[in-house]
């Protein structure tokens, strides 16, 4: 932030024995690198074991003949189904709710949604709650995600990585068995699901050839991790935005019980929530869970009048670019208003990229916000989640940008507004 406001739209920090590093901040600039020049711009190598050769880590010709088998497992028609499998994943937590509201104890909203986004998440990949699973495998996808965060800081700071990357290897070997074992399920009686997992095994390449059991695991370990992970950080600020903005909670609960009633969402009613999908775009723009991405120059290129130095960093930040006053006026605060119908498009299409852009744009956006919106649903319909009196909040740029300490919050009971009941018994 303090390099934009300093120098502006180009920023080259001298890396020493790393080269040198470029931060973008126009978005023509962001256009450039994502959409009209992608072939010079490769990710850097990512992802390894737990992602294995997925559709988020693999690159070049091999991500192409990817992308294309894995589309159909995001078509249109099949996300109608994805608001019923969402639902089915937030029981669970409803019942966990219920007794946190009960009890009146605060309890961390960060954790919360890690756990129902891990349910709805694992319902449209593979019908079934990956929480509910054995005690062994939950165990494992619980260290390996805290290894990926590097969250477990004891074994970071102390020179003990070893015995963190033992159990990080065999807590992968445990989920793999676990995955192959549903796969190895599903190839004896196929066609009995309507889930991705269903897609991916049906789709072909342009040869006629179907993906191998190892890369039915890589794509499904992809979506898995990759799909709950940015929506947790999302939703946590959405809660955070929330209680901060009680009028804007207001008129979500009240466009809910106007659309909803105390029904749970369907394919049909979802995408009347106007107004509560305008407040999980703005929760995007100024907590955007991937707040920076990298590329790697592959030859020399001229951006904005500058050199790009062959083999270079280019580095593009959703978060310094979601808040850059030229773009969007007082940046900081918090206006839903901002994604109304009549004022979209008033920005530079790269002044807001929460889910990326070009080729490699998010493959989930849309289905984030089903799982985001169904969320919100089943908590707005019979809570309010109230800050913890005190309590700081802070980002933290981590993975994805998170609140430093978590989120502890109280869960209240509401009754539903009058509209909802007339709409409910109409
Ligand atoms: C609010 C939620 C989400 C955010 C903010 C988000 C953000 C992103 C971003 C910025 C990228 C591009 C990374 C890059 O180009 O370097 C990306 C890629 C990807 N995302 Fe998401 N994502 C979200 C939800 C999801 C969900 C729900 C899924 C799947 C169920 C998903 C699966 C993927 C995959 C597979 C890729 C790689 C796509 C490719 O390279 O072809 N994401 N996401």
């Amino acid at each position: 932030m303090r390099g934009r406001e300093r120098y502006g739209d180009i920023v080259r920090y001298d890396m020493g024995p790393g080269g040198t590093m470029t931060l973008l901040n126009h978005p023509d600039h962001v256009k450039h690198v994502l959409a009209t020049h992608p072939q010079n711009y490769v990710k850097p190598p990512q992802g390894g074991g737990l992602l294995g050769n997925g559709l988020f880590s693999s690159r070049g010709e091999f991500w192409k003949r990817q992308r294309r088998m894995m589309q159909p497992a995001f078509h249109r028609d099949r996300l109608a189904p994805m608001v019923e499998r969402a639902v089915a994943g937030t029981r669970s937590m409803l019942t966990r709710l219920e007794a946190q509201a009960r009890a009146g104890k605060p309890f961390d909203v960060e954790q919360e949604m890690t756990w129902v986004l891990r349910s709805v998440v694992s319902q449209s990949v593979f019908s079934l709650d990956v929480t509910e699973l054995s005690p062994t495998v939950r165990d494992a996808f619980e260290f390996v995600m805290a290894f990926g965060r590097r969250k477990i800081s004891i074994w970071s700071v102390l020179p003990l990585p070893r015995l963190g990357k033992r159990r990080n290897t065999q807590s992968i070997r445990i989920l793999d068995e676990a995955v192959y074992e549903i796969v190895r399920e599903r190839m004896r009686e196929p066609g009995a699901f309507q889930d991705q997992l269903a897609a991916m095994i049906a789709a072909r390449d342009s040869q006629g050839e179907p993906m191998t059991d190892k890369q039915l695991r890589d794509e499904a370990m992809t979506l898995l991790v990759a799909g709950h992970e940015a929506t947790v950080s999302a939703m946590t600020w959405v809660w955070y935005l929330l209680d901060r903005h009680p009028e804007v909670q207001q008129k979500v609960r009240e466009e809910m019980a106007t659309v909803l009633g105390d029904a749970p969402p369907t394919a049909q009613t979802l995408p009347q929530l106007q107004y509560t999908s305008q407040v999980f775009e703005e929760a995007l723009r100024l907590y955007p869970p991937a707040w920076v991405m990298g590329r790697i120059a592959k030859e020399e290129d001229q951006i904005g009048g500058y050199t790009i130095p062959a083999k270079s960093t280019v580095v593009l930040s959703q978060y310094v670019m979601h808040r850059n006053p030229a773009y969007w006026p007082e940046p900081e605060r918090f206006d839903p208003e901002r994604f109304a119908p009549e004022r979209k498009g008033s920005q530079p299409r790269y002044a807001y990229f929460p889910f990326g852009g070009g080729q490699r744009l998010c493959i989930g956006d849309s289905l984030a916000e089903i799982h985001a919106l169904v969320v919100m649903a089943a908590v707005l319909q019979r809570y309010r989640l109230e800050l913890v009196p005190g309590f700081r909040v802070e980002p933290e740029a981590g993975v994805t940008l998170r609140p430093a300490q978590g989120l502890r919050m109280t869960a209240h009971p509401v009754s539903l507004p009058a509209t909802s009941r007339r709409a409910a018994g109409a």
